[in-house]
């Protein structure tokens, strides 16, 4: 596999699932006095993972009072690094594709190990921080938060999770390709 080929599949894996991916998790919150009860409420995130400015509204279960809630965490270094390193990667090789193939080989070789480098960096900073989303994107995390939650006689629950496929094949493949260079 050439280097180019590889940089150009690492930046579209990148932007196909870190850069591109948004997220919404849905939870209810069952109210003892059912009319102030708020059974689906939506929460979207997405790249690049500013949580602390993600929020939602949900019901205080004090009359038709609601509480404004954000979740936890910033994971915007590790998921803009994970794509900046790939726009790189596919300019250079965008700029390798029109170039004299013949010529400065010394300079790709060094290039190459550079991206070698800052991709192994970058995909497992980016690991460490996506299963620190998923923990706080977890419904099951985010109750935690509401305060109508934390008494007994109101029922919270998890609609549904956020969907993670993308991004688990984001980190997944990365473990599993390196840029090797070819001829
Ligand atoms: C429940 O929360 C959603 C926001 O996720 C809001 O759009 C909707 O109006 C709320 N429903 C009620 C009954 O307050
Ligand atoms: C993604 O990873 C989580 C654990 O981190 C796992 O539970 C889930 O099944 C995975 N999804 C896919 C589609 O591989």
């Amino acid at each position: 596999m050439s280097f180019i080929f590889v940089a150009q599949l690492f930046a579209i894996f990148a932007f196909a699932t870190c850069g591109g991916y948004s997220g919404q998790l849905r939870i209810s919150v069952d109210c003892m006095e059912k009319a102030s009860s708020n059974l689906s409420i939506g929460i979207d995130f997405a790249y690049p993972f500013r949580l602390y400015q993600v929020s939602f509204e949900a019901p205080a279960c004090e009359g038709m009072r609601r509480e404004r809630v954000f979740l936890i965490g910033d994971y915007s270094s590790s998921a803009e690094f994970f794509v900046t390193i790939a726009v790189f990667a596919f300019l250079y090789s965008l700029i390798a594709t029109i170039r004299n193939h013949n010529s400065r080989h010394e300079a790709d070789f060094v290039v190459t190990v550079v991206f070698s480098f800052m991709w192994l960096v970058s995909s497992s900073a980016w690991a460490k921080a996506l299963s620190d989303v998923k923990v706080a994107t977890d419904p099951d995390e985010v109750q935690l938060l509401i305060s109508a939650c934390k008494d007994q006689t109101n029922k919270c629950g998890s609609v549904h999770g956020s969907r993670w496929s993308g991004l688990n094949t984001s980190v997944v493949g990365l473990k599993n390709w390196c840029p090797r260079r070819v001829g």
